[in-house]
């Protein structure tokens, strides 16, 4: 039995407890398990090149059209890039709206619950849609599939919805729509367990000027309030050899800039048992490569070693942008969302980082209103960002996740006291922003330029070094390129400048 059948077998035999799905169909159907996902098995990981497209199923697409909506993160929208690119080999064409769509997949994010209200929104939009036209195919896909309660309660009320499946399950796509079109039940396959790691699935990217690579899945991290660990698996990092090969290709098709993919690259290459090889290394190899930008996300402080930061102060093609999550600046709370270091473990590695970088741009991520988090620890996160003076940070109000050791916890920290604290670090955050917006006017900087500027089409619109939005005149030729701009204005969140001309490149500079 092979791997992707002994998971199958395990994810159906896992469940079969679950009574409750029993009698909405009688389909195949795999449902997930998140205490199943959270067991942490020594199984090795499979490297494979073997998707391929079933013959009988090559001509499944021809004069159908696909549609993909994306929520949430980075990673979902690479995917949607994979799943587009299989249904490009399917001969489907993508639709250019939803509503004209053959196929329409939501791929969801789990992360806080305000983001699946938005997915179960939509579904109640499509159900009109579904009312008009009942051949069109419905699928819900990515981190929302991989809990049971999502997929219970989408059984239960939107019964509109065609398929489900899996952040795991995504090379499966074939075999899923071929069953939907067969079924009149629900399909609905998730694996609980990651399975192997596929290197050959294509890919449709969106642009011709950025492209997400993958440099891991998954993360072993196991934050309290994170649902992340449980939808997306065990940490698995790709080959270096992979990884650079897909680079070099990206290069030589004319790609400006990457972003390494992963849920916490600072652990790339922890698994490997064969050799000692860590994000460090990776990026001391891509720097070689001819493409002018390299990033990466996202870091967790606790795996960001002095091999990396030396890496990354040889400068060059590698951004001085890092996006560093702290999450809280008290130490008692850093420890009950088990974030494994404390504030002064975190300061101390910014001290090196600005050390080692002097130029860089530190961006960050924040939850306030965690379970009991007394006014005294808020003001300790207060104090941490004016201390680091992080150029932005994201920030949200703790949400609990079900299936997470945080939602278990009782919170006595009013929902208004939560949003208080928010509008109070919001305002600290835009303060910070605004005075790393205000300290580039004047200065030249190298934008890539994207494309026409979502509110007038004469001026185009492109990011700097720093990641930071520039608006500027230019020759539309130039969309594609990197140029210098002499910043005139800051905005809160976007910077305006006049076209200087391409930017000078010398060898990696
Ligand atoms: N509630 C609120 N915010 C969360 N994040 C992750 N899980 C939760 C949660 N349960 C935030 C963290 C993370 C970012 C991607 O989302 O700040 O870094
Ligand atoms: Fe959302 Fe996390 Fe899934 Fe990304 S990996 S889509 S942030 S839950």
């Amino acid at each position: 039995m092979n791997e992707e059948q002994r998971l199958a077998q395990r994810a159906q035999t896992s469940n079969t407890k679950e009574k409750d799905y029993s009698k909405y169909f009688e389909s195949v159907y795999q449902p997930p398990s998140l205490k199943e996902a959270k067991r942490r098995g020594k199984e090795e990981v499979r490297y494979r090149d073997d998707f391929e497209i079933d013959e009988r199923l090559k001509q499944m697409g021809k004069g159908r059209t696909f549609f993909i909506q994306t929520f949430g993160c980075q990673m979902n929208e690479h995917d949607t890039e994979v799943m587009a690119g299989i249904f490009l080999n399917l001969g489907y064409e993508p639709a250019a709206v939803r509503e004209e769509a053959d196929v329409i997949l939501l791929n969801t994010c789990a992360i806080r619950e305000n983001a699946e209200d938005r997915v179960f929104g939509e579904l109640g939009h499509l159900k009109g849609l579904k009312r008009e036209r009942p051949d069109v195919l419905l699928g819900v896909c990515g981190c929302m599939s991989q809990e049971e309660s999502v997929v219970n309660r989408i059984l239960k009320e939107q019964q509109h919805v065609d398929m489900i499946f899996g952040t795991h399950n995504i090379h499966r796509l074939p075999s899923i729509l071929h069953e939907a079109y067969l079924s009149k039940e629900m399909v609905v396959e998730v694996w609980s367990k990651e399975g192997d790691v596929i290197e050959n699935l294509p890919k449709a990217r969106l642009g011709k000027v950025k492209a997400w690579v993958n440099i891991m899945y998954g993360c072993d991290k196991f934050c309290t309030y994170c649902i992340v660990p449980y939808t997306r698996g065990k940490e698995r990092s790709r080959r270096p050899e992979d990884i650079i090969q897909e680079v070099r290709q990206l290069a030589a098709e004319g790609y400006q800039e990457i972003t390494l993919l992963g849920q916490n690259v600072n652990a790339y290459g922890k698994d490997f048992d064969d050799i000692t090889y860590g994000l460090g290394d990776l990026m001391d190899e891509l720097r070689l490569i001819d493409i002018p930008r390299i990033r990466f996300t996202t870091s967790h402080p606790r795996d960001f070693d002095d091999r990396l930061i030396e890496v990354l102060a040889k400068g060059g093609n590698l951004m001085n942008h890092i996006h560093l999550p702290v999450q809280s600046g008290s130490n008692d709370i850093l420890k009950i969302m088990s974030r494994k270091y404390t504030r002064e473990h975190y300061l101390e590695l910014v001290r090196k980082i600005k050390e080692a970088i002097p130029n860089v741009t530190l961006t960050t991520d924040i939850i306030v209103g965690f379970p009991n988090e007394t006014d005294e620890q808020f003001e300790e996160t207060m104090t941490l960002c004016e201390e680091v003076g992080f150029d932005h940070a994201f920030t949200f109000i703790y949400s609990p996740r079900e299936g997470t050791p945080a939602a278990k916890m009782k919170d006595n920290v009013p929902m208004d006291v939560k949003k208080e604290r928010l509008q109070r670090l919001n305002k600290l955050v835009n303060e910070l922003s605004a005075e790393a917006m205000s300290d580039y006017e004047g200065q030249t900087l190298a934008v890539l330029l994207e494309g026409e500027s979502k509110k007038d089409p004469d001026v185009l619109a492109g990011y700097s070094e720093k990641n930071k939005l520039v608006n500027v005149r230019a020759p539309k030729e130039m969309i594609g390129r990197i140029v210098d701009v002499r910043i005139t204005t800051a905005k809160t969140w976007s910077l305006e400048g006049e076209y200087i001309g391409p930017t000078e490149r010398g060898e990696n500079e």
